[in-house]
């Protein structure tokens, strides 16, 4: 099980549109899907999209049930014995080609991001969602989410449709965001003083 590289914007490759998986092309992901869903335990998040780690396949992983309960113990390496990956975390959510088929309400919620350190905005989402995946054996099924896991359902269907959760916070948010980006990166020196010449 590997812990996978998480892209971070504004990195270009957060910007393609993840492509659908057939369900005999399952089968040769699931090693992916592991380290997909280790990744996001150990990096502490609610979901990870499969775009996140420079992988151009419509597949995401979420729990939420850390967040909700506390006292779960959350060991990725329980999770990594159990073989099964859908049974060892009873939060996980493996979602395939997820597509949201119906939506309703509002709901407004602080969001953050493993790919956009350190940056926090209020996001208006669907309350109510109805999504539409194949789960791990290829087989479709239909996801009735509310509250928080449809906000991070909308959050990482968005993430492979190269649509990241700052494009839809406040532009002023945004601009101030990006002025501390790129003030940080004009600081960074190419290499160490010490070794110019
Ligand atoms: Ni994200």
């Amino acid at each position: 099980m590997r812990f996978l590289n998480i892209l971070e914007y504004p990195d270009i490759k957060l910007r393609i549109k993840a492509k659908p998986l057939s369900p005999n092309e399952i089968p040769e992901n699931i090693t992916l899907i592991k380290d997909l869903a280790y990744t996001m335990y150990k990096a502490d998040g609610v979901g990870l999209a499969a775009t996140q780690v420079g992988e151009g396949k419509r597949i995401i992983v979420i729990d939420i049930s850390r967040k909700t309960d506390k006292d779960k113990n959350f060991s990725p390496d329980f999770f990594l014995d159990e073989g099964n990956i859908l049974n060892a975390n009873k939060g996980l959510i493996v979602a395939i080609n997820p597509e949201i088929i119906s939506k309703e309400g509002h709901i407004v919620y602080e969001e953050g991001c493993l790919s956009i350190p350190k940056f926090n905005a209020d996001i208006e989402r669907a309350s109510e969602i109805k999504v539409k995946a194949l789960d791990l054996s290829g087989k479709e099924v239909i996801i009735e989410a509310q509250g928080l896991l449809g906000i991070v359902f909308q959050h990482e269907i968005d993430h492979l449709d190269g649509i990241l959760f700052i494009d839809k916070a406040s532009p002023l948010k945004r601009s101030l965001y990006n002025a501390a980006l790129k003030k940080s990166r004009v600081k960074k020196p190419e290499k160490d003083a010490s070794y110019t010449s």
